[in-house]
């Protein structure tokens, strides 16, 4: 008898923890962090549109103190760090944010569908992480306006991270005994919350910042450090002829600032043919973001499903293959309708990926600051 309940109690025990797959923690690693707290402070971004719906919950409750300036703190981006790089925010601790954004790739990965929670693959192409906090339309379809409505997204996203329950996942960070720590530092108490959780990522990601390519030394002395190809490449690319410039535009050769102006309705985000009728429609019909050119040479594959493996690819599409979508940009319009082709040759194509190569940061890819704390 006594043998029968021990066994019933084995067999109820294992149904929960099937149940309960997330209340198991991976407690082997901890992070290595520097004695010294790096500086994230003064290289961080301003939060953009955060000012918005969802946003504002998150914000009263956090030690964002103001809406108008959010405090990217040290200790709030030491712990962001952590959180990026922490298999423990999937249900099966084989997952982390870094995954599928890896540094060596300017935080993108080099294939076109990820592999997320149990090997199940992304939608779409992983995006890099440059800049994103200055950013108001994030995501290949725009749905996040800021990076704090975007941190908890992965993780509730079956695909990625698995994690349906916000309260279990506090539970399961606040057992690992490197996080109270963090916590107090970072917060003044070791309590941890969904909304901390969301600060301290949106804190980190504000402060992973890439300014420091050939391009942005190129600025300062009239681009006198430009090779004669470079400087033809850039022409081209903010010639009216080629539009590079009117939709990859200003700091971050991204959506115009101020993008729900662009296109109308659909903000930030435009249509460039790849598709004469698309399966996934994006934003709508179509319409993708118009991402960051910054590190392009490090973040192949292209596009919003990967399709394209070089930049040779990307620029035979705009050369010869835009589709006649019904909604495509008109900017790719002839006056009479017709699709225009930008038709580059060999050598204004060759000179296009040279100044496209000036926009890499060998900085950000080996910047400790935004590297793997769990490695030994
Ligand atoms: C399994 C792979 C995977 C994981 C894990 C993952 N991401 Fe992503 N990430 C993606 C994909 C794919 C996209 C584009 C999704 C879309 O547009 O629908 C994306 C988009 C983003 C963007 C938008 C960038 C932009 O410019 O619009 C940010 C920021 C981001 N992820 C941060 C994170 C953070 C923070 C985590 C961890 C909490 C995380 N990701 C976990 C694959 C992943
Ligand atoms: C009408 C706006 C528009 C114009 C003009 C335009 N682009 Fe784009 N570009 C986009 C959009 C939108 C995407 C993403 C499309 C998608 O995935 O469906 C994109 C994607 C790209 C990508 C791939 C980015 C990535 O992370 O996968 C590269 C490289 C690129 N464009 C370069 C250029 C160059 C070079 C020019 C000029 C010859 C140019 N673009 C002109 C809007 C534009």
């Amino acid at each position: 008898m006594r043998k029968l309940f021990a066994l019933a109690v084995f067999f109820s025990f294992t149904i929960l923890s099937c149940v309960d797959k997330i209340d198991i923690l991976d407690s082997q690693n901890s992070p290595n962090l520097p004695s010294q707290t790096y500086d994230y402070k003064s290289s961080a971004v301003n939060l953009r549109g955060f000012a918005t719906g969802a946003t504002v919950e998150v914000f009263h409750q956090t030690n964002f103190n103001s809406f108008e300036n959010p405090k990217v703190t040290d200790e709030g981006a030491t712990l962001g760090r952590v959180l990026f790089y922490d298999k423990n925010l999937s249900l099966n601790n084989a997952v982390s944010c870094a995954s599928c954004h890896k540094q060596e790739y300017a935080f993108a990965d080099p294939v076109a569908k990820s592999i997320g929670f149990e090997g199940r693959k992304t939608i779409r192409n992983s995006m890099a992480v440059i800049n994103s906090g200055m950013n108001d339309n994030l995501f290949w379809d725009s749905r996040a306006t800021s990076v704090v409505d975007l941190t908890l997204q992965p993780v509730v996203n079956h695909l990625e991270m698995g994690i349906e329950n916000m309260r279990a996942l506090e539970n399961k960070l606040q057992r690992l005994d490197y996080y109270p720590e963090l916590f107090n530092k970072a917060f003044g108490s070791s309590e941890v919350t969904e909304a901390r959780i969301a600060s301290a990522m949106s804190q980190f990601l504000c402060s992973m910042t890439s300014f420091n390519s050939k391009y942005d030394k190129g600025e300062k002395e009239n681009f006198s450090n430009f090779t004669e190809l470079e400087k033809l490449g850039k022409k081209i690319f903010f010639s009216d002829r080629a539009m590079c410039s009117q939709c990859h535009q200003g700091k971050n050769f991204n959506a115009p600032e101020n993008s729900s102006t662009y296109g109308g309705s659909v903000k930030g985000t435009a249509n460039v043919g790849l598709e004469l009728v698309y399966n996934d429609p994006g934003k709508e019909n179509g319409n993708f973001k118009i991402p960051t050119l910054r590190n392009i040479e490090l973040t192949a594959p292209y596009m919003h499903d990967g399709r394209f493996n070089t930049l040779d690819e990307v620029l035979e599409h705009y050369s010869h293959n835009i589709q006649p979508n019904p909604d495509l940009d008109k900017k790719f319009r002839n006056p009479n309708g017709s699709v225009k082709h930008l038709k580059f040759d060999a050598i204004e194509k060759k000179a296009l990926i040279a100044f496209l190569k000036t926009l890499t940061d060998e900085d950000y890819i080996r910047d400790e600051r935004f590297s793997d704390p769990f490695k030994s």
